[in-house]
Parts: C-alpha cells; structure tokens; sequence
C-alpha cells in the first residue's frame, strides 16, 4: 500500500491570518527597498530608522496594553533593543536616537486577539529577514555585528521560535469572533506599518 503523504495541520486562525494579510503581504514585499538597486548603506540607514519608529512605539503599546496572555512570554520577541544596537551601529548616536520620529498611528490592542494579530505580524517578519539578511550582507557587507542584526534577530532559532509562536497561537480556543479580532489586527498592523514607511518616504 502506497503511504499518504503526511499532511500538516494548520490551524483555523493560522489559515484566516494568512488569507486575509496575504495580499497585504505582498503588496508591502514589493515596495520595500532591501533589493533596490539605490538601496545603499545610508538609505539602508533610513529604512532602519523608520522601522525603529514602528517597532519601538508598536512594542511598548503592547507591553503597556496589559492583554498580552499571561502565559505568553514577550520579553525575548521585543526586537527594539536590537533596532536600537543597529542604529548605533550605524552611526546613530544615543541623542539622535531619542529624537527619531515614531508611529503615532498603531493598531489598537484592547484584547488578547488583538495582541496576538500584532505579535502575528512582527513574528512572521522574521522569517523574510532571513532572505533580506544574506542580500544586505552580499550588497552592504553589513551583518549581526554592524547593524544588521534586527534582520536576523533569532539567527538559528528563527524556524523554531515561529513553530512555537503558531503552536502557542493554534492551541489556544478561540470562537469565530476573536479569530476575525485576531485577523483584524493583523491586517492593521501591516497597513499602519506601510502608512508610516511611506511618510518616511523609504518605500519604492
Ligand atoms: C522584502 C521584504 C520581505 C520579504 C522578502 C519577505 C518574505 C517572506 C517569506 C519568504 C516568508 C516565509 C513564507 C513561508 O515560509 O511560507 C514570509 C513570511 C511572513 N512575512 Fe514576510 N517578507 C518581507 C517583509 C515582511 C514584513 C515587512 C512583514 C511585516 C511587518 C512581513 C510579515 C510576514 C509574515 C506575518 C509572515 C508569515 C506568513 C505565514 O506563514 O503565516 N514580511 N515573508
């Protein structure tokens, strides 16, 4: 008898997530400049600059939220602090630092749904940053140790964190409202994420 091929189980939320962001998805991928031709160090720079302005304000709202679930540990996803070693890297002193533009415009997080929608999207990121990390690497010789870091923020354990984070997603009971909360934070996240690049004028 011919063995079936195994099939792997996706998760009713993991399926609503990526139905409704992939469009959003890749509408962002292409406006991206990691594989512009124009991209070089000081407009790498920039970019880096205005996801810092993203990811620090995003962050902060959702530790100050007090929704994310109990049993969720955030503190080693927070990628701040290496956008922040990134920068200094860069060439960004503490001072100017502090005075970056941030997002004011971010998803609203009023429930766990909500944080998880959230936490959805700056966890998937990392899985692209794999790709963006070894193209910056071979255009702008920059790598974990001189401001690239944030593109490889797990490094080795990337595949691994992400199983986790869906696993953790997957087994917690959600009814159809809080998945359709889920999916709407997500899909927030990803077009606030776009307004604010383009008013920082790095986008193609
Ligand atoms: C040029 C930039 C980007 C590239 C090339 C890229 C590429 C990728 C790739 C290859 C995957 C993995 C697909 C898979 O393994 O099935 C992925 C997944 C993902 N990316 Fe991106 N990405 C980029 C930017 C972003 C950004 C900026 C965000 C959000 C802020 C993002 C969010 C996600 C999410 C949420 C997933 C998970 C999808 C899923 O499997 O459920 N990506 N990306």
């Amino acid at each position: 008898m011919q063995a079936k091929a195994r099939e792997v189980y996706v998760p009713p939320v993991l399926q609503d997530l990526r139905a409704g962001t992939a469009e959003l998805h890749i509408a962002l991928e292409k406006r991206l400049p990691f594989f512009s031709e124009q991209l070089d160090a000081n407009a790498f720079r920039r970019l880096m600059q205005a996801y810092y302005g993203f990811y620090r304000p995003l962050e902060s709202a959702l530790l100050a939220s007090a929704c994310i679930p109990a049993d969720f540990d955030i503190a080693p996803r927070l990628k701040t602090p290496t956008l922040q070693r990134d920068l200094h890297a860069l060439g960004e002193s503490p001072e100017g630092l502090e005075h970056l533009p941030l997002c004011r415009q971010l998803p609203v997080i009023e429930s766990s749904a909500a944080c998880l929608g959230v936490l959805y999207v700056l966890e998937g990121a990392t899985l692209g940053g794999q790709i963006l990390r070894r193209e910056i690497a071979t255009r702008l010789s920059l790598d974990a140790d001189n401001g690239a870091a944030f593109l490889d923020v797990y490094g080795a354990a990337t595949g691994r964190r992400w199983r986790d984070f869906i696993e953790y997603l997957g087994a917690r009971l959600m009814d159809v409202a809080e998945r359709a909360a889920v999916v709407a934070a997500a899909q927030t996240t990803f077009s606030c994420f776009e307004r604010w690049l383009e008013s920082r004028e790095v986008l193609a």
